[in-house]
């Protein structure tokens, strides 16, 4: 079992849970994620990482409820337990593997929105305590979506903007991106993680900049494991699958149509059995929704 050892609601609809987990704790890197169940029978949910203490031996999750099992998730107080919590899964962010004496003369834009907020942290923190300074857009919808301000602020320089204006600067991140560049900053690499409209917009303004940037294909995971086919999409002319080969990728070159298109798709079980008369068999079971491990 894997205790919760403290649970807060950072926003409405958006949760904050630590959990004892040392053997992840010891081994994770930012841009990795976690597969969590409640019980022996529950559903698996992949979750990026949002923070990791590998002393206390402690995983942060941030998860925003959406279906029967991120709704029970929420119910769970400080000293409850989840039955199982795997990992880190997936490629850690590229910057972990690059020499950190050329990773300090880069200038690194991040650019998270709303929930995506949370696996951008651990990235900017990571880059802080080996020495580079990066600068970081947090964009929400209004002033009481913001999250994780604080925490930022410790260790990136940080510009909040939000859609109504109510907080920080006024608009969209690409609004904010398009100023920053205006007001006279230079970037050599973005990394965008948010809802998949945005990172879809993102990419359309960098590419016209030509700013090369780094997105994470999380949200269209299901199973996590690389068994439901869930999370296939197309990158330049590759098909890659997001838990196995991501979930970080150019975001250049990834077909968002597609992937959001594929995302509702998979939601039913006719757009799942259409998906795979068009592709094949990718669907093996595991998912706990296409019934192909029944
Ligand atoms: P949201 O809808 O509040 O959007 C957050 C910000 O994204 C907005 O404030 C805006 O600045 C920007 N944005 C939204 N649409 C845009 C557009 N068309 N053009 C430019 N910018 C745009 O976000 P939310 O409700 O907190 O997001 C929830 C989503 O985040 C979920 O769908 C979840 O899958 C996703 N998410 C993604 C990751 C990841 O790894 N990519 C991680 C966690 C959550
Ligand atoms: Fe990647 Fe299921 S989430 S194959």
């Amino acid at each position: 079992m894997y205790k919760i050892l403290h649970a807060d609601k950072l926003a409405a609809n958006i949760y904050r849970m630590v959990i004892e987990a040392p053997r992840v704790a010891k081994h994770c890197l930012p841009g990795q994620f976690i597969i969590v169940k409640l019980d022996e029978e529950g559903e698996r949910i992949p979750l990026t990482i949002c923070d990791y203490d590998r002393e206390k031996g402690t995983i942060t999750i941030v998860f925003q409820p959406i279906g029967a099992s991120t709704h029970a998730f929420a119910e769970l107080k400080t000293g409850d337990s989840f039955a199982d919590f795997v990992g880190p899964l997936g490629r850690p962010s590229e910057f972990c593997e690059e020499d950190i004496e050329s990773l300090k003369q880069k200038k690194i834009l991040f650019v998270a929105g709303g929930v995506g907020t949370a696996p951008v942290y651990p990235q900017v923190k990571w880059l802080k305590e080996h020495g580079v300074t990066a600068d970081a857009i947090i964009g929400a919808k209004n002033k009481d979506l913001v999250i994780l301000e604080d925490e930022f602020k410790e260790v990136c320089n940080l510009f909040v903007t939000t859609d109504d204006g109510s907080y920080g600067r006024e608009g969209m991140v690409t609004k904010c991106i398009q100023d920053l560049i205006d007001e006279g900053h230079q970037y050599d690499i973005c990394v965008a993680i948010g809802p998949m409209i945005m990172m879809k917009f993102v990419c359309k303004l960098t590419k016209e900049l030509g700013l090369p940037t780094i997105v994470s294909m999380n949200p269209i995971m299901v199973d996590g494991t690389g068994m439901c086919g869930a999370c296939r999409l197309t990158v330049g002319d590759e098909v890659k699958f997001a838990c196995v080969d991501g979930p970080e990728f150019d975001g250049h070159l990834v077909d968002f149509d597609q992937a959001m298109k594929r995302q509702t798709m998979y939601k039913t079980e006719e757009g799942r059995a259409l998906l795979k008369q068009q592709e094949g068999d990718t669907h093996h079971g595991g998912c706990g929704q296409c019934g192909g491990d029944k």
